[in-house]
């Protein structure tokens, strides 16, 4: 690749819009390596073999950087953990498990734009010393692995992977690990012992992965959407990327819209759009000019919001944090006005009884509870007071698992409840008085 074929189209396309692309540019045939690479692909992969690994943190750090996977953690602190010095093997994993419901933003970077994850990942390995990588991607995400495995073919053909990386002395090889249909192994303990061939059961914390990952070495595990944008970064620097969107979480995110809207999609937008604006502008508004009833913001898991509280909600960490909220995937789900709520809870409540690794009594035994007592409900046989025994369970599991599967469950319900109490009592009498 000569330097006249680098352009900035990729990275940090705006195309017909003000705003950058930076995961999902609109070039066409991008998952082909010809094509990235006269957009300027791989461009950034060589400025950060010319730097010290050192230097190449320093700068996601400074971009300011949070992790994509639902918790937002800065990027760059997360690299600066790995140890430096040590005998030991370091690996990076790349968490491409995406069972979330609500979230399928990841399998649009592995179809649309695979070499730009597979160039993160390199810069990324270069950065923290790391010769081995794993992407973990879910079993059912098939076609993606596929797409995945034959653009790492590509860049392995080209000198991007592998060994001495562009004529360096810098080496890394990049395996696919396929799981089986688990939710839990998106937990990154929970995905490190299913790389390592066990049962997907999460580790207690400390020790973090950076000390005891993978077969007790250091590991680093970052999301896909995360590592997509490491190129970008480089290539335009910090100061660029930290401009882009909300300040304190900075740069574009990947919106997930799902539901009663007209046109549900993955939309790359800056951070802090406003939450309206996703639903009515990008995803064409609720289907049939219905009221919201509910939104998730975040995937699953994340506290609901009721439709009368939308407005000048901006959809960036901080912002859905203040409004009792949080960011998660970006996987925005719309609930009109006829949704039924306890038919809501119940199937999110069952997806997670039947997720739940049974390794900790409280998510093993509460999520079957509240999916009996939900069940009772659906049927006719709810009483009000169910309510607060809902709540009761929900807290008792909160905060007393080993993973964070505990709140994805007990969340949905807590919140939901809380937000929408009367609704809740209301529909509970409503099907009491139709079973009757
Ligand atoms: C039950 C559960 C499932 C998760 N599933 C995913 C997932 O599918 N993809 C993902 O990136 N992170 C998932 N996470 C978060 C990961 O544990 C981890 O925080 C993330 O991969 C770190 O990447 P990031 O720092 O780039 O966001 C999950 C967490 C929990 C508790």
């Amino acid at each position: 690749m000569s330097e006249t074929t680098i352009t900035t189209k990729l990275y940090a396309q705006g195309g017909d819009t003000a705003f950058p692309k930076i995961v999902l540019p609109e070039i066409p045939g991008l998952a082909k390596i010809e094509v990235y690479e006269s957009n300027g692909g791989y461009g950034a992969l060589k400025k950060a073999i010319g730097m010290q690994p050192d230097a190449v943190t320093d700068e996601v750090k400074k971009s300011g950087l949070r992790g994509r996977g639902g918790a937002a953690f800065p990027t760059g602190l997360k690299w600066t953990f790995m140890p430096k010095q040590t005998e030991k093997p370091k690996y990076l994993a790349i968490n491409a498990d995406e069972s979330e419901p609500g979230s399928f933003k990841d399998r649009q970077i592995l179809e649309f734009n695979p070499h730009q994850l597979i160039e993160g990942i390199v810069i990324a390995s270069y950065a923290m010393g790391i010769r081995t990588a794993y992407v973990y991607i879910r079993g059912e995400y098939y076609k993606w692995m596929k797409i995945l495995q034959g653009a790492l073919d590509e860049a392995y053909a080209r000198g991007y992977a592998g060994e001495n990386i562009l004529g360096s002395n810098f080496s890394v090889n990049i395996y696919i690990h396929r799981g089986a249909g688990a939710y839990i192994c998106g937990e990154e303990s929970g995905l490190m012992e299913s790389i390592e061939g066990k049962r997907g059961y999460p580790r207690v914390k400390p020790p973090f992965p950076a000390q005891n990952g993978l077969w007790g070495n250091p590991t680093t595990i970052n999301n896909v959407e995360t590592i997509a944008n490491v190129p970008a970064i480089l290539w335009n620097g910090a100061d660029w990327f930290s401009k882009i969107g909300a300040q304190k979480h900075p740069g574009t995110l990947l919106f997930g819209v799902s539901g009663h809207v007209n046109s549900p999609g993955v939309f790359e937008l800056p951070s802090g759009t406003l939450l309206t604006d996703i639903i009515y502008k990008y995803a064409g508004g609720v289907i049939g000019e219905k009221k919201i009833k509910m939104v998730i913001p975040g995937g699953s898991s994340m506290p609901p919001l009721r439709g009368d509280q939308l407005e000048g909600v901006r959809m960036d960490a901080e912002s859905l944090k203040n409004v009792g909220s949080a960011v998660g995937t970006g996987g925005v789900i719309v609930m009109d006005e006829d949704t039924d709520l306890v038919k809501v809870l119940l199937r999110v409540t069952k997806f997670y009884w039947h997720e739940s690794c049974g390794q900790c009594t409280p998510c093993r035994e509460g999520t079957g509870w509240m999916r009996k007592i939900l069940e009772r409900m659906n049927d006719g046989n709810g009483k009000v007071e169910d309510l607060d025994l809902l709540i009761r369970v929900a807290n008792n599991i909160e905060g007393n698992t080993i993973c964070a599967l505990g709140d994805a469950t007990a969340w949905p319900v807590k919140f939901t409840i809380q937000r929408f109490r009367k609704e809740l009592e209301e529909e509970i009498l409503r099907q009491a008085r139709t079973a009757a």
